[in-house]
């Protein structure tokens, strides 16, 4: 008979949580938890939350509301609540919702295996001097194609609608040589496509032989690391670009040609609202940096519709900057009242001004999108295979551009790199042939 115990994580929210859920897996290993993907039979729930938005946080209670028969059922079932929820509210969650037996904040995930154990005090929400990162068990085992890889965390920059400067706490990176090593063993389980994460990834400031690392290096001593074929990075702030990053993108081919820069409004009245510190005219001459750098990149980019105070002048500057852009896909949000952010003292606009908003943008946005896909069709491009297709012989990756990719190939493998010629095109995937 084995002892092992079945744990189910959810995640809602970043990319960061998705490393996250991983490194908590990973922790739980050596307690005896193996992930299952069937919260009816485990026991151990932990819900890795986001705070972004008000209906993130509605998510979570909804969500807790539907194990409450399964925790009537087995009470020795234990449900912890992680993340950026449990930074926030913290023991708050346990008072509104009594059967959470523990609620651990993101900077406290090593400790997690003692606080299930049932050691010390269920909430967890320190922010410890030492990094929780160092203290997680080294991953093992064979995994996917892609991965993400946290090298900072936390942000300074304190945009008045935003939690995540409370969520995650100060600026931090994460020492080079950490970074490195961490890579090198997810290439030697089989990744070949890295995403470097940061919630300010661009302001990135490592430490190696005691000298400052920016990301440009970082992305450079990574590129030299054999069989890692592909590198990005996400998010990045207008206001952290340095000119080696940029320039990277024209120099160093393990990089794609695809960044994600959020903007959030084109008028720089909002924008100063908002505590961005930059304008729409540096945001659009940043672009242009880029674009004389590798005249193919793919740009994606963050909208907040609806922030107090926008007009309808407002907005269409906003409209302005998408038209003179042209971005390959974006994420576009109605603006949410955060408790304890500046914004959220300031009288909200209407609910209906607001939707019509984000309709007008989102449309746009779609036919960016659309166009962009419609015109890689004709065109050469690389995907790697991350997963067979639905149809028979074929098999799914991402481009270069991290565009969704069909590809008709009948003796395919996961894992393969495989220069295609795009066939079709649809807004949101591309179909393709390998080129023989
Ligand atoms: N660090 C990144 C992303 C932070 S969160 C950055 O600097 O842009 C991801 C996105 O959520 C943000 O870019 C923003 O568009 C959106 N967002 C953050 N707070 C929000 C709020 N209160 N209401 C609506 N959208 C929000
Ligand atoms: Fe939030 Fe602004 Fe920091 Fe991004 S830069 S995480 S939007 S405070
Ligand atoms: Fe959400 Fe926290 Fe990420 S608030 S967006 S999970 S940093």
């Amino acid at each position: 008979m084995s002892d092992l115990k079945k744990l189910f994580i959810k995640t809602y929210g970043c990319q960061m949580n998705v490393y996250d859920s991983e490194r908590m897996a990973e922790a739980m290993a050596p307690e005896g938890y193996v992930v299952t993907e069937d919260a009816g039979e485990a026991d151990l729930v932990l819900l890795n939350t986001c705070h972004i938005r008000e209906k993130a946080g509605d998510k979570l209670y909804s969500d807790l509301g539907r194990l409450r028969p399964l925790k009537d059922a087995r009470p020795d079932l234990k449900i912890g609540v992680a993340g950026c929820i449990a930074q926030a509210e913290g023991a708050e969650i346990m008072r509104r919702v009594p059967m959470v037996d523990l609620v651990v904040g993101p900077q406290a995930y090593h400790r997690l295996p003692a606080l299930v154990r049932g050691a010390g005090d269920p909430v967890d929400t320190d922010f410890p001097v030492e990094s929780k990162f160092d203290l997680l068990p080294v991953r093992k085992g064979k995994r996917g194609p892609t991965a993400f890889l946290t090298v900072q965390e936390g942000c300074d920059k304190f945009c008045a609608f935003c939690v995540v400067p409370y969520t995650r706490g100060a600026e931090v990176s994460r020492p080079v040589d950490r970074v490195l090593a961490e890579a090198q063993g997810l290439v030697e389980r089989g990744v070949k496509d890295l995403t470097l994460l940061g919630q300010n990834v661009n302001a990135y400031h490592g430490q190696r032989d005691g000298a400052d690392v920016g990301l440009a290096q970082l992305i450079g001593a990574l590129a030299k690391i054999d069989g890692l074929e592909r590198l990005r990075y996400t998010t990045s702030h207008p206001n952290d670009m340095a000119d080696d990053l940029i320039e990277a993108h024209g120099t160093q081919p393990k990089l794609m040609p695809y960044l994600h820069l959020p903007v959030q409004s084109g008028s720089d009245r909002i924008l100063k609202a908002m505590n961005r510190k930059h304008t729409a005219e540096s945001y659009l001459r940043l672009i242009e940096r880029f674009r004389d750098a590798r005249p193919d990149i793919l740009l994606t980019s963050d909208f907040i519709v609806g922030f107090p105070g926008e007009t309808d002048a407002d907005f269409e500057a906003t409209l302005d900057l998408i038209r003179t852009v042209g971005f390959g896909m974006a994420y576009s949000f109605k603006y949410s009242a955060r408790p304890g952010t500046p914004a959220a003292e300031k009288p909200e606009l209407p609910a209906e001004v607001a939707d019509a908003r984000l309709q007008t943008l989102q449309a746009l946005i779609t036919k960016q999108q659309r166009a962009a896909q419609d015109a890689m069709v004709g065109r050469e491009c690389h995907v790697l295979y991350e997963k067979a297709g639905r149809m028979p012989g074929q098999m799914v990756g991402k481009s270069d551009h991290l565009m969704a990719v069909h590809v008709t190939d009948a003796t395919g493998q996961v894992g393969d790199l495989v220069r295609v010629k795009v066939t079709g095109a649809s807004t949101n995937s591309l179909a393709a042939v390998p080129v023989v």
